[in-house]
């Protein structure tokens, strides 16, 4: 068999197979010395994500905000948070990523504000039933004196989602519906004011040459605030999701909004791209990924699965066939800045009592494992050989920073040094998100390892230093070094979206072909496994004498 030769995808359909990093901009790189990630930092970077070898980055929300929910807590969509720099360093950032041909992805957060976004403030300095309340959900509290919620539904992150305000003459008065902590006001998506806003920013980006658009709770925007208000098990009802009937998320009717998105996605050359990360059932998440709507949606099947052969093979099986009928590209994640780190999780001892589970009893938000407990050995060995698998699937692959370096979850962050919303309104259940947000460690020494000049927002653990991209830069046996070669291998696969399965007679062994002769075997049991004849071109762990050791991943190419 030949190989089949690297044809770069046509403008228009880069997002297809891209390998997208997702920047967390506050922890990647600090300029300035002030302990806060920044666009300089990222613009410092760019060599190492050139080489790194990825096509595209997506930022995190960088935009003005008091942090209340990391940055997604959004004052002003089209400005750039002060601490975090201008517009001009954003512009002088995506000329760098650009010239590095690397295409660049923005977080668009529509369900909600900040508390402290102008129309909220406007909201609050005007009369019930005024046009700035119409913005937002406002509505009168029940009891005597509207002292109570208008009704008991609770917050994603904890405690109600309701919060009263006090009207301008000084009295107690309306309630806000916020899904998220109550500094984040949800939006009324039934106002064409809204929608012409977020139109309005969506071109202010595209405009200055944002190639995509990450969109935040995509499946939350439409509301039917009427329904079943006794009911507090409302939002947690999982039944009622893949129904489409859950009176908060996935409703049908939001699909609107998004056709209106794609017209203005498809006045650029080439059309805009956008992911939408929508937590909804399997079934339901084409809509989201249509062609006439956002395009793609995050598949976080594999991020919630078990490191389990049959797992992983229904699910690659299902969302491939999901991807062919709807003409998307599927899209593939292990790690992002809300969940703990894969490397891990996958060395957390299996149904552990130690993890906090998510207060949506979704117990693949692991919380904030005691770091005592977990095998990291095991942990990232495993999780580069799901890489090294999710790397040769069709479709995108998101990856998440610091994962190329292998980092750990940071468990031991003192409770007076947590910032994520989860963890204080949670108190006692959840540690919060923020062990996979803690700065990257760039050298082996120094006061924050070569993240800045002055320390780090969140405290980095002496372990760091270990994992700096300096001395993995050195070693050629490296994650980094891994990660690297996986994805310049990457550019050449990305012939047709097709893959073959080979049965093995080994439960827990999954192997596939690629376009070209390309096999990936990937060994999810306990012992060495036959390899296939071939050239090795990948293996995400040493093979022992011509076999695949156990929790590895091995690509090679067939001669012929
Ligand atoms: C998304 C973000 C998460 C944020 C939430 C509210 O799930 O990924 O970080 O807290 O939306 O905006
Ligand atoms: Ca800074």
């Amino acid at each position: 068999m030949s190989t089949t030769p690297a044809t770069p995808a046509p403008d228009a359909d880069w997002w297809r197979q891209a390998a997208v990093y997702q920047i967390y901009p506050r922890s990647f790189a600090d300029a300035n010395g002030d302990g806060i990630g920044d666009l300089k930092g990222i613009t410092s970077r760019v060599p190492y994500l050139k080489q790194l070898g990825i096509d595209a980055v997506w930022l995190s929300p960088f935009y003005p905000s008091a942090l209340a929910d990391g940055g997604y807590d959004v004052d002003d969509y089209r400005d750039v948070d002060p601490k975090l720099g201008t517009l001009e360093d954003f512009d002088e950032m995506s000329a760098a990523l650009h010239e590095a041909g690397i295409r660049v992805i923005v977080d668009i957060v529509p369900n909600h504000t900040s508390d402290r976004h102008e129309w909220f403030k406007e909201a609050l300095a005007s009369p019930k039933g005024s046009a700035a309340r119409e913005r937002y959900i406002f509505r009168d509290g029940q009891g005597a004196d509207g002292e109570l919620p208008p009704n008991d539904w609770t917050s994603i992150f904890g405690g109600g989602a309701w919060e009263r305000v006090t009207e301008p003459d000084g009295t107690p008065g309306q309630w806000y519906f916020h899904l998220f902590a109550m500094e984040q006001p949800d939006l009324n998506w039934d106002n064409p004011e809204v929608h012409e806003d977020f139109k309005k920013t969506l071109r202010f980006w595209s405009d200055r040459g944002v190639d995509g658009f990450r969109v935040d709770v995509a499946h939350g925007l439409k509301k039917d605030m009427d329904a079943a208000h006794d009911d507090l098990e409302t939002i947690h009802r999982a039944d009622l999701f893949s129904l489409g009937e859950h009176p908060l998320w996935d409703r049908d009717e939001v699909h609107s909004i998004y056709a209106g998105w794609r017209e203005i996605f498809n006045e650029y050359t080439p059309p805009r791209t956008a992911v939408a990360e929508a937590w909804v059932h399997a079934d339901r998440r084409a809509k989201y990924a249509s062609p006439e709507g956002l395009g793609q949606a995050f598949n976080f099947d594999l991020l919630q699965a078990d490191f389990d052969a049959g797992q992983y093979r229904e699910i690659i099986a299902t969302n491939l066939a999901e991807a062919a009928a709807t003409g998307a590209s599927s899209t593939w994640v292990f790690s992002n800045h809300d969940v703990v780190r894969h490397a891990t999780r996958y060395g957390l001892p299996k149904g552990g009592g130690h993890i906090g589970v998510g207060q949506d009893g979704r117990d693949w938000l692991l919380r904030g494992g005691d770091p005592a407990e977990v095998d990291v050995e095991l942990g990232l060995r495993r999780a580069k050989a799901a890489t090294a698998l999710m790397l040769a699937l069709p479709g995108s692959a998101y990856l998440y920073q610091g994962e190329e370096l292998g980092l750990q979850e940071v468990g031991e962050i003192p409770d007076s040094e947590r910032q994520d919303p989860t963890f204080f309104r949670n108190p006692g259940i959840e540690v919060g998100r923020d062990g996979c947000r803690v700065p990257l460690p760039w050298e082996q020494e120094g006061t924050s390892f070569g993240f800045g000049s002055g320390g780090s927002h969140l405290p980095q653990p002496a372990w760091f230093g270990r994992y700096a991209a300096s001395v993995q830069e050195a070693d050629a046996g490296s994650t980094l070094a891994f990660y690297r070669r996986a994805l310049a291998l990457r550019h050449e696969l990305q012939g047709a979206e097709r893959l073959t399965w080979h049965e093995s007679a080994d439960d827990d062994v999954l192997h596939f072909e690629r376009p070209g002769g390309w096999h990936v075997v990937a060994n999810f049991g306990d012992a060495p496994v036959n390899l296939p004849e071939g050239d090795l071109l990948l293996v995400s762990a040493e093979a022992e004498e011509g076999k695949l050791p156990a929790g590895a991943t091995a690509w090679i190419r067939s001669q012929g």
